[in-house]
This record gives structure tokens, C-alpha cells and sequence, in this order.
């Protein structure tokens, strides 16, 4: 069929042209009766499947088919591993096929650029390489199975606050290097089918009309090839937004729309050959799907154990402190353990709204340390899963299991109503409740653990006072399987934090701006986002992006660049040795960060431009590998427009952190780019002598023609110390001086700056 989709389009009418532009229902697109086009049927996303049979809607209140829980976003990310992503990736697709989903809503790649926002949990990372790498391996993982996936929410859908509305304002270089680059990588890398615009505004312009970020970027310069859907009712107008390139809107609108586009195209505002062109690019996926149907089984079993193994390789060990002549982690099996909090035994595994997923089962902690053999553990409620409600007599009774056993783990992280698509947070500490228990039972039990359960970042006032923390995030159905088999030692923890955790929220970037006034939100911090921050700042953080222990330990030895010295169009080979020195196996998330050291300003300490999960046998030895290219060190440069190195040094770092850098070496690169320079009468004899195309020129009919008083080194012997400072100073002045008024200290004539600066344009344009 797929070929004979353009011949398809021009036998419709215009009627039928602009219907199959809008949503039958809640999930469908439209057949066409007649035609052979069919309706095919979509379903949140992103970590698991939300089929809505019956009653639908996009917040998540109605029931959906009982499906399987994977770990969400905030979860999975974590894990740094692009195979395992697949596998999950595959799964979903699967279960899509037996599902009869054409696609799946996700993955939801949105940059956590403040810890309040609602719906971190779904997303995945601060930082957007990792982000790109992950969410092109979940795509290409589905896509593998002939089902698409919808790339959301396109772009800069970074909080909840007024999320349909506001206007997040944003600087074109802080866009292109963090906002835009995830959702470029994951395009460029695995073509997602469809791609789902965000409710906002970006810079004034509802991003369901944006033709810059629709067709301009998207298109021309990402080379994207699916079609584009709204996100629920995010259509402001649907002739604008047809014509910048927004294919189809969901979910429907009671024919409102449909009749818009229809008066839009008859009365020549829209141009009939624009949307032709968006039917094509919709039934030409939908036809990929319906032709392509392969006999898939949604094996629920299968998946939770997938789900666990996920989880497993997600976890975090934020700390795990030498107690009593080791590690407190892992506990032994025949101790006897207080399991506190009820997350024990109603493990918050996932965040509310349009993700939210009917789980088939849900394993707890307590079941499955039970399971597991583990017969030593009691158990105290010790606070409520739902709610801030202290209750006196649960926190002594939790006191006391603590004092009676070996150690104590507390379940514990942030209710339900904490967070949510929907609404932002307006603080990120854990309930009352909680820290007041937390801190109850470390004082009578020094082997405690606190088991995290939450979707994004939370102050710890307790940290000093536990040696062990464990960070399992909002981990999906087999989340208390997961957490057993790491806190008993079954499974050696290898994820790391794909985000910052600060001390406290007023020390996050986006504080002074974050959410805005409801009208605009101003990303003031430009490109310093999350670790690019903190690092700058040397800001003192709980834990920095991309800590997390293992049971083991890992040296890192010979560090080699395949060149010490290449240009911007060259790739660079990076390789590490890395060694498992512990008794375990383990895995090591290796991360290769880089520097620019050229002096250009506004760049970042350091930036993840490459990690690699090795997997180590005791005492093993393996090389990690990381190849670099252009992107891997340029800034995006306004002025060209376009992606930049400038030339100099780079600090190659491999790091177990953005805060443990563990080897470095330096490049120097070099590129044939020069960038626009018009000189004018406000140009700087700094800036003429700096630019290779001018310097020549400038040295010779400006700084050889200076008077001796100018010059730098004109001290003559006899010159006291003061004198050749107070030239020196001049001088740099001088340097300083716009060409305008140069004529007031030099022996040029302003005639001749005016001819010198024709001269000058002449060797930059
Ligand atoms: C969400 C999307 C979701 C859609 C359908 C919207 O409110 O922003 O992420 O895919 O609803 O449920």
C-alpha cells in the first residue's frame, strides 16, 4: 500500500482530506470509508501500556487494561544502559502488537530543568546527551516490533504551572544545547514514527503552530520523517498550526476544527498541497502499521520479570557507609531486619496522570523478601504511603522494631499528591511524617537504610545520621523484588543518578524563575542547567549527576586519545581501562566528560559527551571506548548560525561522576570555520588583533603606527617601575578603545580608520 499513498491522498476529497487530520475518538485516528485507509489506535506511554477501552480521557482517572508497570523515566534513565532500553523498548512494541496500539505516546524526553515540575518522574535527565542516547535506544527498541512511538513534548514543556499556556522564553543557544538537543539526537538516531508538540508557548508562539520548531528545525535540519500529532487539545488554531507543519490533532474536536481547517483550505489560506502533504506523512504510518502486523503475545509474567530486572539495574546506592567494620550494604540474610514505612508494603512504583498504568501485579518488599527465604524481618507501618499524617503511636512501635533489630530499612519517599502530571511541586522535602521517623529510628538503630521511593529530588535533613541510602525512584510493578535482591546483596547496584540531587531547592538554577508568572517562565539560567551549574557554582550538592556506588570497586588506568591534536571534522577515539579490584561482580557506568579550555566564555565546566556500562568478573579488566566528533565539543553559535568549535584545548575527562573525575588528557582541535566579523567604528582593536583574518593588518597600520607613549613596551631603561606600569595600563585601555575615537590617541586620522575599516571588511566578508 505504502507506495501508492500519494495517488490515495488525491482521490480524497477535500472533506475526507481534512477529517483524516483530526482524531476520530479519544485514541484513534480516522478511517475512510471505502478507501481501504483504516483507524488505527494509540495509547499512552511511556512505561507501559494505558489502553483505555471504554471510557477515556488523558489525566489517567479511568480504567485501563491490565498492563505491566515497567520503572518510569526517572527510573530507567539511571540505568545509563542503551541494550537494556531496547529490551524495554521492545517489550512495549510487543505488547503493542498484541494490543493492536500503532503507537505508543512516548518517550517523554522533556529536560528537568527544575526539580518542582510535576512530571520529572516521566522524564528522563538534566542532562540532554544522556538524554538523546536513552530515548533512542526505548524508540528504536519499539520501532524494532513495526510499532511507532511519539517523541514528546516538543518543546520546552518544562513545568506543569500554566503548562497549556505560558511562554517559555528561551535565548536560541540555550535551546539548541539543551532543550532542543535530546529530542535532535533521539531523530537523528532512531526516527521516531510521530512526534507530539507540547501545550506551551516558546518564545511567544504556541508550539502546535511554530513553524520554526515544526517544519524549520525539525524537517530541514533534523531530516525528521513521521508526522506530527498535538498533544491533547494542544490546537490553538488549526490553520496555523497546519500550515507550520503540525499533521495531526488529538484528540478531536467535536468537528470544530475539521471545519476550520476545511474553510481554511477552500478559502486559499491554507494551501491545498500543505495538506495533502500531511495526509501522506499520517497514512503513511499508519499503513506501515496495518501492513505490518506481526502475531505478538503480551506475556505479562515475562514483562514483570523484565520490569524487575529493569529496576534492579536502575536503583541508586546513594551511600552505604562502613558500619561496624564494613559496609552497611548488603545485609545478610539471616539477620534480623525492621522493615519501616508502608511503602514496604504499598510500594509507590508510579506517577499519577497520563501514564499512569493498571498494573497486573505489584510486588512489595515484604512479599518478596518472603519469597526470597528471608525469614528474619519484621515489619512497622511506621507512617502512612498517602499522606503527612503523623501518627504517635506507629512511630513508637517503629522505634522499637528498630531497637530490636540488627538493622532497620525504612520504605519511605513522597506520597502520591507530592507529585503528579498536572501541577508542579512547591517545595521538595519529603513529608513531615516521614523525617520526623527517619530521624526517630536512626537515633536507636545505627544500621539503618532508607529505601527512596519518589519521582524527582528531595531534601534529606536526615543524611548524616544514616549510613545508607538507596534511591529506587518510582521503580514500576517488581520494585520491592528489585529492592530486596540489592539490600540482600543478589544484586550488585550499578545505576547512577541521571540528575543533580541538591542540598536544598533554592539552590537549583532555575530557583529565581521557576515556574514564572504564569504568563512567561524565563530560563535566565541559560545553558547552565542541573550539573553545568552546580560544577560552575562549586555548589555543594546532596549528590552530584551521575554518583552512585556499587558493592565493588573500579580503578581507572590508561587513558589513550587516539590524536593529540584534530580538526573539527575529525572524530577522536577515547579509551579507558577500567578494573572491577573488589571481590563481586559489578557494573561501572563509565562517563567521558569534556572541557573547554579555550577561554571562550559561557561554556560550562564540563559536559557528558559519552558513557559506556561495562560489566566486570572480580578482578577483570576491560576497555571502554568513546568516540567523539564535532558535536562532542562545539557550543551553538548564533551568529553563524549554527554549531561551533572554537579552536584550542579540550580536557577529555572519564569520570565515575560529574564530581569524580578520575583521568584526563587534552586535545587540541582546530577548525577551517571563521566566524562573521563586520567590522565598524565600534570594533575594538582587541577584537581586530584577535581574528586571524585582521590581525595581520591591524598589527601592521595600527600598532606599529602608535606613538611611543602608547606603546606597551616603550619604558626606556631609565623608566621607574610606576612609569611602565602606568603604560602598561594605558595600553591595555588602548587596546580597549573602539576604532571611533582612536584618532584622539594614535597619529591616524579619522579618514584614514574610516578607509582602514573598508580594508578590514574586505578580508572578513
Ligand atoms: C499528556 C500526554 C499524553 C496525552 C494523552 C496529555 O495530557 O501531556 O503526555 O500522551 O495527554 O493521554
Amino acid at each position: 500500500m505504502a507506495q501508492n499513498i500519494k495517488k490515495l491522498v488525491q482521490q480524497l476529497s477535500l472533506e475526507e482530506k481534512t477529517r483524516l487530520c483530526g482524531g476520530e475518538d479519544w485514541w484513534h485516528t480516522r478511517a475512510v470509508e471505502g478507501s481501504g485507509i483504516p483507524a488505527v489506535m494509540f495509547s499512552d506511554g511511556p512505561h507501559g501500556l494505558r489502553k483505555q477501552p471504554q471510557h477515556s480521557d488523558h489525566l489517567g482517572i479511568n480504567e485501563s487494561i491490565k498492563a505491566v508497570c515497567f520503572p518510569t523515566a526517572c527510573a530507567f534513565t539511571s540505568s545509563f544502559d542503551r541494550s537494556l532500553i531496547r529490551a524495554l523498548g521492545e517489550a512495549l512494541g510487543e505488547e503493542c502488537q498484541a494490543e493492536d496500539i500503532a503507537v505508543l505516546l512516548g518517550p517523554a524526553v522533556n529536560i528537568k530543568r527544575s526539580p518542582l515540575c510535576g512530571r520529572n518522574f516521566e522524564y528522563m535527565s538534566e542532562d540532554p546527551y544522556l538524554v538523546g542516547e536513552i530515548a533512542a535506544a526505548y524508540i528504536n527498541g519499539v520501532q524494532s516490533k513495526h510499532v511507532g512511538t511519539s517523541l514528546k513534548h516538543y518543546a520546552a514543556n518544562n513545568q506543569e504551572f500554566r503548562r497549556t499556556t505560558v511562554s517559555a522564553e528561551i535565548d536560541e543557544r540555550t535551546l539548541r544545547e539543551i532543550y532542543l538537543a535530546g529530542f535532535e539526537a533521539a531523530v537523528k538516531k532512531s526516527q521516531p514514527w510521530t512526534l507530539m508538540c507540547s501545550y506551551n508557548r516558546l518564545n511567544g508562539l504556541h508550539a502546535s503552530e511554530n513553524p520554526k520548531l515544526l517544519t524549520e528545525i525539525l524537517r530541514n535540519e533534523w531530516g525528521f520523517e513521521g508526522f506530527v500529532m498535538s498533544d491533547w487539545f494542544a490546537v490553538n488554531n488549526r490553520a496555523a498550526a497546519l500550515k507550520a507543519g503540525l499533521d495531526l490533532e488529538m484528540p478531536y474536536s467535536l468537528g470544530h476544527n475539521d471545519r476550520a481547517l476545511f474553510e481554511a483550505v477552500q478559502s486559499g489560506v491554507v494551501p491545498e498541497v500543505l495538506l495533502n502533504i500531511a495526509c501522506e506523512r499520517i497514512l503513511t504510518k499508519v499503513f506501515e502499521y496495518a501492513d505490518n502486523r506481526i502475531k505478538a503475545e503480551f506475556d505479562r509474567d515475562k514483562h514483570h520479570a523484565l520490569a524487575a530486572q529493569i529496576e534492579k539495574e536502575s536503583a541508586v546506592l546513594l551511600k552505604n557507609e562502613v558500619v561496624g567494620g564494613g559496609p552497611l550494604l548488603p545485609l545478610k540474610k539471616d539477620a534480623k531486619i525492621a522493615f519501616i514505612g508502608e511503602y514496604a508494603e504499598n510500594p509507590r512504583f508510579q506517577g499519577g496522570g497520563s501514564s499512569h498504568i493498571n498494573p497486573h501485579k505489584v510486588s512489595s518488599a515484604l512479599e518478596a523478601a518472603k519469597a526470597a527465604g528471608i525469614s528474619g524481618i519484621s515489619y512497622a507501618k511506621g507512617f502512612p504511603g498517602d499522606s503527612d499524617t503523623a501518627v504517635e503511636e506507629d512511630i513508637a512501635a517503629a522505634v522499637a522494631a528498630a531497637k530490636a533489630a540488627d538493622a532497620a530499612v525504612i520504605f519511605a519517599g513522597l506520597p502520591d499528591v507530592f507529585e503528579s502530571e498536572g501541577y508542579d511541586r512547591s517545595h521538595i522535602r519529603m513529608p513531615d511524617c516521614q523525617n520526623v521517623l527517619i530521624a526517630a529510628v536512626a537515633e536507636v538503630q545505627p544500621n539503618t537504610v532508607v529505601v527512596l521511593h519518589n519521582g524527582s529530588p528531595v531534601e534529606m535533613p536526615w543524611l548524616d545520621k544514616v549510613p545508607g541510602v538507596l534511591e529506587m525512584y518510582l521503580g514500576g510493578q517488581a520494585v520491592g523484588e528489585a529492592a530486596v535482591s540489592i539490600l540482600f546483596g543478589d544484586t550488585n547496584p550499578s545505576g547512577k543518578l541521571a540528575e543533580s540531587f541538591p542540598v536544598s531547592l533554592e539552590d537549583n538554577p532555575s530557583h529565581l524563575n521557576f515556574p514564572g508568572d504564569g504568563t512567561t517562565a524565563l530560563y535566565r539560567e541559560g545553558v547552565f542547567v542541573g550539573y553545568r551549574y552546580y560544577d560552575y557554582k562549586k555548589t555543594k550538592v546532596l549528590f552530584p549527576f551521575g554518583h552512585g556506588l556499587s558493592y565493588t570497586a573500579f580503578t581507572y588506568t590508561n587513558l589513550r586519545l587516539s590524536k593529540t591534536s584534530i580538526t573539527d571534522t575529525e572524530r577522536l577515539t577515547v579509551t579507558v581501562d577500567v578494573t572491577n579490584t573488589g571481590k563481586i561482580a559489578g557494573k561501572e557506568i563509565v562517563q567521558l566528560y569534556v572541557a573547554d579550555k579555550t577561554g571562550t566564555t559561557g561554556r560550562p565546566i564540563r559536559e557528558l559527551k559519552g558513557f559506556e556500562k561495562i560489566d566486570l568478573a572480580p578482578g577483570e579488566t576491560k576497555t571502554a571506548s568513546f568516540t567523539l566528533d564535532k558535536r562532542s565539543f562545539a557550543y551553538y553559535h548564533t551568529g553563524l548560525p549554527g554549531w561551533y568549535c572554537a579552536p584550542g584545548d579540550y580536557e577529555i575527562s572519564v569520570a565515575a561522576s560529574s564530581r569524580d573525575i578520575r583521568l584526563s588528557a587534552r586535545v587540541t582541535l582546530s577548525t577551517g570555520v571563521l566566524l562573521p566579523f563586520h567590522v565598524d567604528l565600534n570594533t575594538t582593536i582587541t577584537a581586530l588583533l584577535a581574528d586571524p583574518r585582521t590581525r595581520d593588518l591591524a598589527q601592521k597600520e595600527i600598532i606599529e603606527k602608535l606613538g611611543g607613549n602608547a606603546k606597551e613596551e616603550s619604558g626606556t631603561p631609565a623608566a621607574s617601575r610606576e612609569e611602565i606600569e602606568t603604560r602598561q595600563r594605558h595600553f591595555r585601555e588602548f587596546m580597549e578603545s573602539p576604532l571611533r575615537y582612536i584618532y584622539m590617541c594614535t597619529p591616524i586620522p579619522y579618514e584614514e580608520i574610516v578607509k582602514l575599516i573598508g580594508r578590514f571588511n574586505g578580508l572578513t566578508n
